[in-house]
């Protein structure tokens, strides 16, 4: 979205597809359009928001995880598939993604605007609900330093995933819950997915190393707690797939 007028042609073209959509007021953004994408998570698209001073420079002003811009969300879905074709229609292009083992029924799809790896991604589970909202970093060590400090300030028990690599993406990480409950991820070192011929890179389900190419993975609660979306029935998943969790890996090795 550029101006005002890209507004409206969004709007014209989700009334093409019969997807209704309505202008609303919210502070800090011009002209806003609300809406419901296809798999029931409330989404807004606005042209313009007040401007604030760039604090990129005011290095002594840096502190915790020296987090330099918000990079992507996650959402749990009900329908991944159903949710690539939206993502798909509205130029969302597909980096990488994960299936169920010896199929192509998607379990979850890194999807980007940006020539990033990611801005939203689906992953399958109860939903709609929000799983995180995620900070970049330019520096792996300001990801050590953000743990140190939650550490220090007696919050190290709001980490719900402690450091690690992601295979998917590449990235450096740590997850926290905000004090509202909702999680979110620090992170560092994804790539730039820049050539129209980028072939999706595929994940098997089963592979350990795709959300932690070190090998362990990730909580059970990390993978099936998340935030309801207000007013947004939840639904569970179509696809029965549980992932391979930290519970599951210890009583394997
Ligand atoms: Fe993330």
């Amino acid at each position: 979205m550029y101006c005002d007028d890209d507004l409206l042609r969004a709007h014209d073209w989700f009334a093409e597809r019969g997807i209704q959509s309505n202008f609303i007021d919210r502070p800090e953004q011009g002209r806003t359009l609300q809406l419901t994408d296809g798999v029931g998570v409330p989404i807004e698209f606005c042209a313009t928001m007040a401007q604030r001073q760039n604090r990129m420079r005011q290095f002594h002003t840096h502190s915790g995880g020296r987090l330099a811009f918000l990079d992507h969300i996650q959402v749990a879905t009900h329908d991944v598939q159903k949710a690539y074709e939206w993502y798909s229609d509205l130029g969302f292009r597909l980096t990488e993604y994960t299936a169920t083992d010896g199929t192509e029924e998607l379990w979850g799809v890194w999807l980007k605007r940006k020539n990033n790896t990611q801005d939203v991604v689906y992953s399958n589970g109860v939903g709609p609900k929000l799983h995180h909202f995620a900070f970049h970093t330019p520096e792996i060590a300001s990801i050590i330093h953000a743990a140190d400090v939650m550490a220090s300030l007696g919050l190290a028990g709001s980490m719900d995933r402690s450091l690690g690599r992601h295979g998917i993406g590449n990235a450096f990480f740590v997850y926290f819950r905000d004090p509202d409950g909702h999680r979110v991820e620090i992170f560092s070192s994804h790539y730039n997915v820049i050539d129209i011929d980028h072939e999706p890179r595929r994940w098997d389900l089963s592979d350990t190393t795709r959300s932690q190419i070190w090998g362990f993975p990730a909580p059970k609660k990390w993978f099936y707690e998340a935030s309801a979306f207000e007013g947004a029935e939840v639904i569970p998943p179509t696809l029965d797939a549980p992932p391979v969790t930290l519970e599951d890996f210890l009583q394997i090795i």
